[in-house]
């Protein structure tokens, strides 16, 4: 089978580049396309952006071209976008009949935009189904990095008892700011507590990620997250500390037997088997021995135990570039193609 042709939007980034390790030899996706701003356009892409991650570099001779629809041949495109400049780029793509898989927060709480986790809440993609049958342009996101280990391990404890409150705090990872991201002054032997607007992130995409698909629309779920982020100098993987009620107060064996049962709805190429992975040790999970789990695709979950304010308490850790990012967006672009939206 002959793989289809995508294009990267902001492919000289942190997630950009990522995209570009993790579609080598992809079975269904051929990167066609690197596109960037006008600092980078017609620049090889090895001088337009030094490789920055531990594998082989590669497709450094290929020209970097303009996020401009009219430049981009691709109908798939996958957007790694600052957000500033993915309000305006997406919507054009979009207007313009493609399929944009975007990475950038412009769009995700937007009614008719889904917000997807191909193993969490795959039927949203009913937002966009009929819109991608008749070949019309739509935008598809994936969540916010921190939001993605406490939401994936939320769903089994939704489904199986229903959440009543969280309450979280983050420990980030620098590669989540992007290139370069923080200064060095703010991350260097110290902690950050003000990573972006992410709080306000993890405590709104969860409730439209586990909500009900609902007529044209997603009705969300209605417990309260409190959440508190930091950026901690880790290179890659969020960690983050949670606290959770659940409805009839199960004991941490509950939990933990909920968290291993739970059954991806799908089998994609980039699934890991398992999703959820459960440590029994008490010094994990953390982002040194963790965040590569699956191939940067899995979460783990760890220190689930009786929490005497909330009744539950555990950590969850996921690679922030490639679960909360570039694999993320490649997983949703698996699913659509599964249900038969992306021709080949
Ligand atoms: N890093 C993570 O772990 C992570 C996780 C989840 C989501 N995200 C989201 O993914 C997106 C990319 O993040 P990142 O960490 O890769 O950021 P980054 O390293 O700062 O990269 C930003 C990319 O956007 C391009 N860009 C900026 N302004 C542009 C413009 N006006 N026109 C066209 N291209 C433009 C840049 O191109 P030039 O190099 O040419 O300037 C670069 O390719 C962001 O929306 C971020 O919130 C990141």
């Amino acid at each position: 089978m002959s793989r289809i042709d995508v294009a990267i939007l902001g492919a000289t980034g942190m997630v950009g580049q990522r995209f570009v390790e993790l579609l080598d030899r992809h079975p269904l996706f051929r990167v066609a396309e690197l596109a960037a701003s006008d600092r980078s356009v017609g620049k090889r892409y090895g001088d337009a952006a030094p490789w920055r991650l531990d594998s082989e570099p590669l497709l450094q001779d290929r020209v970097v071209v303009a996020c401009e629809p009219g430049t981009i041949r691709s109908k798939v495109v996958f957007s790694a976008l600052d957000k500033g400049a993915a309000v305006g780029i997406e919507a054009a793509f979009r207007d313009a009949g493609h399929l944009v898989i975007s990475n950038a927060s412009a769009y995700r709480m937007d009614e008719g935009v889904p917000l997807l986790i191909p193993e969490v809440n795959p039927d949203h993609v009913g937002l966009v189904h009929a819109a991608l049958s008749a070949g019309r342009g739509v935008i598809v996101t994936n969540p916010n990095c921190t939001c993605i280990p406490l939401v994936v391990a939320l769903r089994p404890l939704h489904d199986r008892f229903g959440v009543e409150a969280v309450t979280c705090a983050s420990y980030q990872a620098v590669s989540g700011a992007g290139y370069p991201g923080e200064s060095a002054w703010d991350m260097l032997g110290n902690v950050h507590p003000h990573p972006g607007d992410e709080e306000e992130k993890v405590s709104e995409e969860p409730k439209k990620i586990l909500g009900t698909l609902v007529g044209g629309g997603i009705a969300p779920a209605t417990f309260p997250i409190s959440a508190r982020c930091v950026r901690v100098p880790v290179t890659d993987g969020h960690l983050i500390a949670a606290q959770i009620r659940l409805t009839g107060n199960p004991s941490p064996a509950d939990v933990v037997e909920a968290l291993r049962d739970y059954v991806a709805p799908y089998e994609l190429p980039s699934s890991p088997r398992p999703l959820l992975r459960l440590t029994e040790r008490r010094d994990r999970p953390t982002p040194r021995t963790d965040a590569m789990a699956g191939g940067g695709m899995a979460i783990t979950v760890g220190r689930v135990e009786a929490c005497e304010v909330m009744g539950i308490k555990l950590f969850a850790l996921a690679h922030n570039a490639i679960r909360g990012a570039a694999g993320g967006a490649i997983a949703n672009a698996e699913l659509l193609h599964r249900m038969g939206l992306i021709a080949g």
